[in-house]
C-alpha cells in the first residue's frame, strides 16, 4: 500500500469549492495588496490564537526578524535559540542585527533544552527564541521562568504549531509574540509563502504592521525605513478558509499519533515522540529516532512510504555557521538526534489502515530483515 508523506491534493480537493470562491472573490476585487480578505483572515485569526492582534507577513522568517527587530537590539545583543530546527529561526537573529547563540535539545522530547538556555545566558543576552517543534510544545514554562529571572523577552516560533496548546493556552501567545508559518506544508498553509505576528501588545503590532509595509501605517507617510514584508490578500483568502477547519485536522492528526503509538509502542529499537505533560501538540510532522536511519528510511521508500528529515544536520554543522567555530560534538544531543530522526507520513487523512500499513512495514524491517538486533 502507497502511503504519501502528505497529500496536500486530496486535502484541497475537499473544500475546492470554498477555496474557488475566496479567490474569485479577490480576483472580482482586484485586493490583490490588503482589502478584504486580508482584515478578515487578520481578524479571525487573532480570535483562533486568541491575541489581541494578528498580522499578516510574508513569511515566518520576515515575521520572526520583525518581532525582533521590534526589540531594538544591538550587534553584540544575544539571541539563545535552539540547534535543533529549520535554518529560518536562526536566520531571523542576524536578520534582526543580532547575535545568534544556540542551545542544545532535550534527548527525550527532541525541543530546546531549558538547563542549557540558563547557562547560556549572559549580560548580553536580550530574548529567548524557543521553537515548537514538530507540532509539540517546547518547554515554555522553564523557558519564561529564566526569561523573567534576567528579565529577557521571549519570543516564540509556532510556524510548526498552529493550534497546539500548553496548559490550555495557544503555542505563540505566552511570549511576547508568536510568529506563524504559512508555508503550503504546515497545519495552515497558503498557497505560497505566508506568515503572521501574533500578539497582545499593541507597539510590537504596531511595529510590524508598519515595517512590513515600508514603515507606514497611512499611504504617504513613511516613519521610518522598512520593508515589503506583506501578506498577500490571494494568500489570505485561502488561509481564511482552511483556518476553518485548522482545529478540525488537528484533531485528526492527534488521531492519526495514537495510532502510531499503537502501532510502533512495541518495536523496541524505536524512538518515539514524546510530547510534554500538560501539551496538546498538533503534529505537524511525526518523527521517530532509529539508530541506522538511513537504512531504514531506504527501506520505507522502496516499499512506497513516504517519509522526510527534519532535519539532517544539526545547525552547528551547517557551512552558514561555520564561523561560529562549534564544530562536531559542540552539540552532543542535537548532532546524535539529526543523525537519527526520520519523520513519518503525517497527514489529517491518514487512514487506519495506512498507519497499519506504515507499522507492517517498520516491523518488517526490525524484524525480518535485522531480525538478530
Ligand atoms: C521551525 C520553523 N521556523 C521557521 C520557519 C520559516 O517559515 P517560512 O518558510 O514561513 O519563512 C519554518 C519553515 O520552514 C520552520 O519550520
Amino acid at each position: 500500500m502507497k502511503v504519501p508523506f502528505l497529500d496536500l491534493k486530496s486535502l484541497h480537493a475537499r473544500i475546492q469549492e470554498e477555496l474557488d470562491h475566496a479567490i474569485r472573490e479577490v480576483t472580482g476585487h482586484t485586493a490583490f495588496i490588503g482589502g478584504p480578505a486580508l482584515a478578515r483572515f487578520e481578524r479571525d485569526l487573532a480570535e483562533f490564537m486568541e491575541t489581541a492582534h494578528a498580522k499578516g507577513v510574508s513569511s515566518c522568517t520576515a515575521g520572526l526578524a520583525m518581532a525582533l527587530r521590534s526589540l531594538g537590539l544591538a550587534p553584540d545583543d544575544e539571541v539563545i535559540t535552539t540547534v535543533h530546527t529549520a535554518i529560518p529561526t536562526a536566520e531571523s537573529i542576524r536578520l534582526a542585527g543580532a547575535k545568534l547563540v544556540f542551545a542544545d535539545i532535550d534527548e527525550a522530547t527532541y525541543q530546546i533544552d531549558p538547563e542549557q538556555v540558563a547557562s547560556l545566558v549572559t549580560r548580553k543576552t536580550r530574548a529567548i527564541l524557543p521553537v515548537h517543534l514538530y507540532g509539540l510544545a517546547a518547554p515554555i514554562d522553564s523557558i519564561l521562568e529564566i526569561a523573567e529571572r534576567h528579565g529577557l523577552t521571549v519570543i516564540e516560533d509556532v510556524a510548526q504549531a498552529q493550534g497546539a496548546r500548553f496548559q490550555g493556552r495557544r503555542l505563540g501567545t505566552f511570549g511576547k509574540a508568536g510568529c506563524l508559518s504559512f508555508f503550503p506544508s504546515k497545519n495552515l498553509g497558503g498557497f505560497g509563502d505566508g506568515g503572521a505576528v501574533v500578539t497582545d501588545d499593541d507597539e510590537l503590532h504596531r511595529f510590524v504592521s508598519m515595517y512590513s509595509n515600508h514603515g507606514r501605517l497611512e499611504k504617504f507617510t513613511h516613519e521610518f525605513e522598512g520593508a515589503n514584508e506583506r501578506l498577500d490578500g490571494l494568500q489570505a483568502a485561502v488561509l481564511g478558509v482552511k483556518l476553518r477547519y485548522l482545529d478540525e485536522w488537528n484533531e485528526r492528526r492527534r488521531q492519526v499519533a495514537g495510532w502510531y503509538e499503537e502501532e510502533l509502542g512495541s518495536i523496541e529499537e524505536l524512538g518515539l515522540p514524546r510530547p510534554i505533560e500538560g501539551s496538546e501538540p498538533v503534529w505537524h510532522l511525526y518523527v521517530v529516532r532509529a539508530p541506522d536511519r538511513d537504512s531504514l528510511q531506504r527501506y520505507l521508500q522502496e516499499r512506497h512510504i513516504g517519509c522526510g528529515l527534519h532535519y539532517p544536520i544539526s545547525l552547528n554543522l551547517q557551512p552558514a555557521y561555520a564561523h561560529l567555530g562549534q564544530g562536531e560534538g559542540s552539540f552532543k544531543v542535537a548532532e546524535k538526534v539529526a543523525s537519527e530522526v526520520l519523520s513519518l507520513p503525517m497527514d489529517p487523512f491518514l487512514t487506519r489502515e495506512q498507519v497499519g500499513a506504515v507499522g507492517d512495514v517498520l516491523r518488517d524491517y526490525f524484524r525480518i530483515e535485522h531480525g538478530a538486533r
